[in-house]
């Protein structure tokens, strides 16, 4: 639980202005995005950028995703191999980060790349993030604003449970649209490989790419975030489970699974995604209020936003 609550500012002028007054003092303020919300920095102070992994108790190694309000920046920061160009045409503002290589004089803290020869970007669509960014004018490393390896927040309320007084403020502008982090792309020359699962459907990038090389496998080093187990709840979870142990606390994809908390009453994907961390919040908190049981979770479809659940289920139940 948090020492204290932290600073909450509404969205409107007077937030989003504080907002960027606190990133130019290279504060930590968490913003929302149509994805997740953000831990902000400004991604060219080495005290942010530490200030950041502090907070998050985040692993040395694993690298920032840089925000930004124009594909200008973008280019200045970074390399567009034409497929990037295509993508970043196609998809941005969105729930899309491009991993590239870096441009000499991009001035990013070298915290921010954890040392990597490539950056993560990307340009969220949600309008206050839009207007912070814009505002702050420079390049912003956001991590999502949970610590290290627990749920990710989706409501301002989750990063105040989870990081309290860590951080100066949160900007709070209601529950976000998308519900899961962005999808993340590494285009190149030969090929563009899917690296994270995400907001994104799978299904709309290969509408424009064709196949997409597979790269998630969780363990795999090649995206240091990709840990095997993230995205935890301090109970033990199961997925694809037949919901029949009463003892479990249940969660349902429809209502008709029969749960104690579903994902969707209707079975509408979208709704699910946007609901996934939230639900895995709350079925924490019930958890812990009758004894910690584990957390049983019904099978979720493989298809479109399903498999960026799926993954992020994955992760959340193994073993920790
Ligand atoms: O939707 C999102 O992407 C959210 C919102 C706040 O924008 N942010 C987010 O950040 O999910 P984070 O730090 O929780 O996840 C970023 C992922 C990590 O898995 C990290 O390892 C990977 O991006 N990453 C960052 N830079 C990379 C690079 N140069 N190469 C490969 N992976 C990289
Ligand atoms: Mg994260």
């Amino acid at each position: 639980m948090p020492q204290s609550q932290p600073k909450i500012l509404v969205e409107e002028a007077d937030g989003i202005a504080r907002a960027t007054a606190l990133l130019k003092q290279d504060a930590l303020v968490a913003i929302p995005t149509e994805t997740v919300y953000g831990l902000a920095g400004n991604a060219r102070s080495d005290t942010a950028c530490a200030r950041i992994f502090e907070a998050k108790g985040r692993p040395r190694f694993n690298p920032l995703i840089v925000h930004l309000a124009s594909l200008d920046q973008a280019r200045e920061i970074a390399e567009f191999p034409p497929a990037a160009g295509d993508l970043a045409q196609a998809f941005w503002p969105g729930p899309l980060t491009l991993v590239l290589p870096l441009k000499p004089g991009h001035g990013l803290s070298p915290l921010v790349t954890a040392g990597l020869t490539t950056v993560a970007i990307r340009l969220p669509a949600h309008p206050v993030a839009r207007a912070v960014l814009a505002g702050f004018g420079g390049p912003v490393a956001a991590p999502s604003a949970n610590p290290s390896g627990a749920i990710s927040p989706t409501m301002a309320a989750h990063v105040a449970d989870g990081l309290g007084q860590r951080v100066a403020a949160i900007l709070d502008a209601g529950p976000c649209d998308v519900g899961l982090e962005s999808t993340i792309l590494a285009p190149s020359e030969t090929g563009t490989r899917l690296l994270r699962e995400g907001g994104l459907p799978r299904e709309a990038i290969e509408a424009l790419t064709g196949p997409l090389h597979s790269d998630t496998t969780p363990g795999r080093v090649e995206a240091p975030g990709q840990m095997t187990r993230h995205y935890a709840p301090s109970v033990p979870l199961a997925m694809n489970s037949a919901l029949t142990d009463k003892t479990a606390l249940r969660i349902g994809f429809t209502d008709t699974d029969g749960g104690d908390l579903s994902l969707s009453r209707s079975g509408d994907m979208v709704e699910a995604a946007a609901t996934l961390f939230d639900i895995l919040h709350q079925a924490e908190t019930m958890a812990h209020a009758k004894g910690n049981p584990e957390i049983h979770i019904a099978p979720v479809p493989e298809t479109g936003l399903g498999r960026a659940i799926n993954d992020r289920l994955r992760r959340a139940a193994a073993p920790g």
